[in-house]
């Protein structure tokens, strides 16, 4: 069968990773969360004490990115891939208040995008492939035969996202988690290189009132048909 590539994008805490997995696993295409990879990135930054009020640009971190080396190992008992930073898995560390808080910040640098888009380019190449992010479908892949834009209300996904942190043990507090949403809105379509943005040929699927069953449903049936006309 002919395999194609699709491209999710969205606002954060839209669910976009779990369908996007779900999606994968059924068509046994590879999933790439190139979140992580930003966040990776960030994380980098963190522990290098990269982050310095003098170089709001971050260019320290810039010169340092030929030293940052992305992977992805696929996990069997999860059924999906994590990211590895210089062989070292750090998928649990990254999403952390502490590298959501400062992300945006590094998805606005130019050369971090760069890297990080002929990353995906690379392992996307021969198709067969779900890839969720902001700019896939503009992008990363603008000939993507499927592109799916996922939105939700603002709340609906700082509520998903606080019982999130608070399931994963993380001392947190709602309203932090909705500032922290909106403030990452704003910024990621709001930034000059790669703004988040519906493609003119993605589908709109609002999911707020949506649940995960009913959002996989509607989008495998989307995929299936893309592959069918693609034939
Ligand atoms: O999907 P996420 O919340 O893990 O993404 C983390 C951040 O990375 C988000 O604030 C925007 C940025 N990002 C991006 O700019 N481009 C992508 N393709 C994916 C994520």
């Amino acid at each position: 069968m002919s395999k194609i590539t699709i491209a999710i994008d969205g606002f954060s805490s839209t669910g976009k990773s779990t369908v996007a997995r779900q999606l994968a696993n059924a068509l046994e295409y590879i999933y790439v969360d190139s979140g992580a990879m930003y966040r990776a990135v960030t994380l980098y930054a963190i522990r290098n004490k990269l982050y310095d009020e003098k170089d709001p640009g971050l260019q320290r971190l810039v010169a340092q990115l030929p030293e940052i080396h992305l992977s992805f190992v696929f996990d069997p008992r999860l059924g999906y891939s994590e990211i590895l930073m210089n062989g070292e898995n750090v998928d649990k560390e990254i999403r952390r208040m502490e590298v959501s808080d400062r992300v945006s910040q590094v998805a606005v640098i130019r050369e971090i995008r760069e890297k990080l888009v002929d990353i995906q380019r690379d392992i996307g190449k021969d198709k067969g492939i779900v890839m969720d992010g902001r700019d896939i479908g503009t992008v990363v892949f603008p000939d993507a035969e499927l592109k799916i834009f996922i939105t939700a209300s603002p709340d609906v996904r700082a509520r998903r996202r606080y019982e999130e942190l608070l399931g994963r043990g993380e001392k947190v507090n709602y309203e932090e988690v909705l500032r922290n949403i909106r403030e990452r809105d704003y910024i990621d379509s709001h930034r000059e290189f790669s703004p988040l943005k519906k493609a003119e040929d993605a589908v709109e699927i609002d999911n707020s009132e949506l649940d995960i069953g009913e959002q996989f449903d509607k989008v495998l049936r989307l995929a299936k048909e893309t592959i069918e006309q693609s034939l």
